[in-house]
């Protein structure tokens, strides 16, 4: 007979070594935020082992990177079922649904990743006013109502400004008009009136930009079309914007009687390859030698200055989580970001949480103190 003691030492030794659960995100910021991020079909299909578990263990809300885009979903000039796949996006969906996820639908209009023929008649001629207004309903309430009930929100409209504060030159504005933004809206709230509604854009820290999106709400609001909230794409740099600009453009607003989502979150780390930030995707630029230099790793001192930048965004986004309801990364881990394609392609760029493997870095540490902070 072996002796209590040496009975209670074998136990130990044999029992697994105890790995110390990491806090998920979305437990860190449940009373604060939700945690989002954008999915690729290798975490909704559940073929990428690694990021799959991070996007279970770390999020509460989903958007599909690219699968919604009308693209993808409505390649052909067919109103009917010929004209749409909704293969992958049944199954972001289908995914959230089985994690209890929010989910979201993105995009429904946008001057990217849209086909020629949207803007075209059979002749091939630029479509008319009320043709356009057609397919665009016809597209909306196809797409949204097929999810109706089970996407919780849409990007309805995506990137109708300029720098300036202007109204983008789109095919949709030329054809339309500007209240293209105001029929799109009102086509999603007829397709799913339950749903939450954004308008999506980039650079809104930057107060030409910020007054133009402010503008667009203000109108919508006084024709009382139901937006629920300013998506800002929250593309960021190291340096730009600044903690005061993020500040100010929550501040501002705050004003609106709308809410905020951080839609597209993510810090670019690499030299800058364009003259002004941006993230229109057709922006583009060639890769040098020193536009790319941590390919074989970032650097400690810029994991160190990478943290700090996240902390001090995600101080200013937990000052103002009265007026944020969720923050979404663009991406889970740096190996499938975008970043590493734009606006130069085949560089090595480091800007989420999550590194290469899937390991969290330390930007996620500084990140995760800054949710104790507040509490
Ligand atoms: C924009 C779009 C996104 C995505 C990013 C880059 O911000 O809203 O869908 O294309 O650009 O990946």
């Amino acid at each position: 007979m072996l002796k209590r003691s040496t009975m209670a030492c074998l136990l130990i030794l044999f029992l697994p070594a105890a790995v110390p659960a990491q806090t998920p995100l979305k437990e860190a910021f449940k009373k604060d935020f939700r945690i989002g991020a954008a999915l690729n079909p290798g975490y909704f299909t559940e073929t990428d082992a690694v990021g799959t578990a991070l996007v279970k263990q770390h999020f509460n809300a989903i958007t599909p990177e690219n699968d919604m885009k009308w693209e993808r979903i409505h390649p052909r000039p067919d109103a009917g079922p010929a004209g749409y796949n909704f293969e992958n996006a049944d199954k972001y969906v289908a995914f959230g649904e089985k994690n209890g996820m929010f989910i979201i639908g993105h995009c429904l209009v946008w001057h990217s990743q849209v086909p020629r023929w949207v803007f075209q008649n059979a002749e091939g001629k630029p479509l008319d006013r009320a043709g356009l207004l057609q397919r665009m309903r016809e597209h909306i309430l196809t797409v949204v109502g097929r999810y109706k009930g089970r996407v919780n929100g849409w990007d309805v409209v995506n990137e109708a400004l300029n720098e300036d504060g202007t109204m983008r030159k789109s095919p949709w504005f030329d054809i339309i008009g500007d209240d293209y933004i105001a029929r799109a809206f009102e086509y999603a709230h007829e397709a799913d009136p339950q749903a939450e509604l954004y308008y999506n854009d980039y650079n809104l820290e930057y107060e030409a930009k910020r007054n133009g999106a402010i503008e667009l709400v203000k109108k919508l609001k006084q024709q009382g079309i139901k937006i629920t909230a300013i998506g800002t794409q929250s593309h960021d740099k190291m340096d730009r914007p600044t903690a005061q600009q993020i500040e100010d453009s929550l501040n501002a607003f705050k004003a609106l009687g709308v809410k905020v989502v951080v839609t597209e979150l993510d810090v670019d780390v690499l030299p800058a390859v364009t003259r002004q930030p941006t993230a229109d995707v057709s922006a583009r630029a060639e890769a040098t030698p020193n536009s790319n230099p941590y390919t074989s790793g970032l650097p400690d001192d810029m994991q160190k200055a990478l943290a700090k930048r996240y902390a001090e965004i995600f101080a200013v986004f937990l000052k103002h989580k009265d007026l944020i309801t969720r923050v979404t990364f663009w991406g889970v881990t740096d190996r499938y970001s975008w970043l590493n394609n734009f606006p130069a392609a085949g560089r090595t760029n480091y800007p989420l949480l999550f590194d290469r493997e899937g390991k969290p870095k330390p930007a996620f540490d500084a990140v995760m103190q800054e949710a104790k902070a507040v509490k």
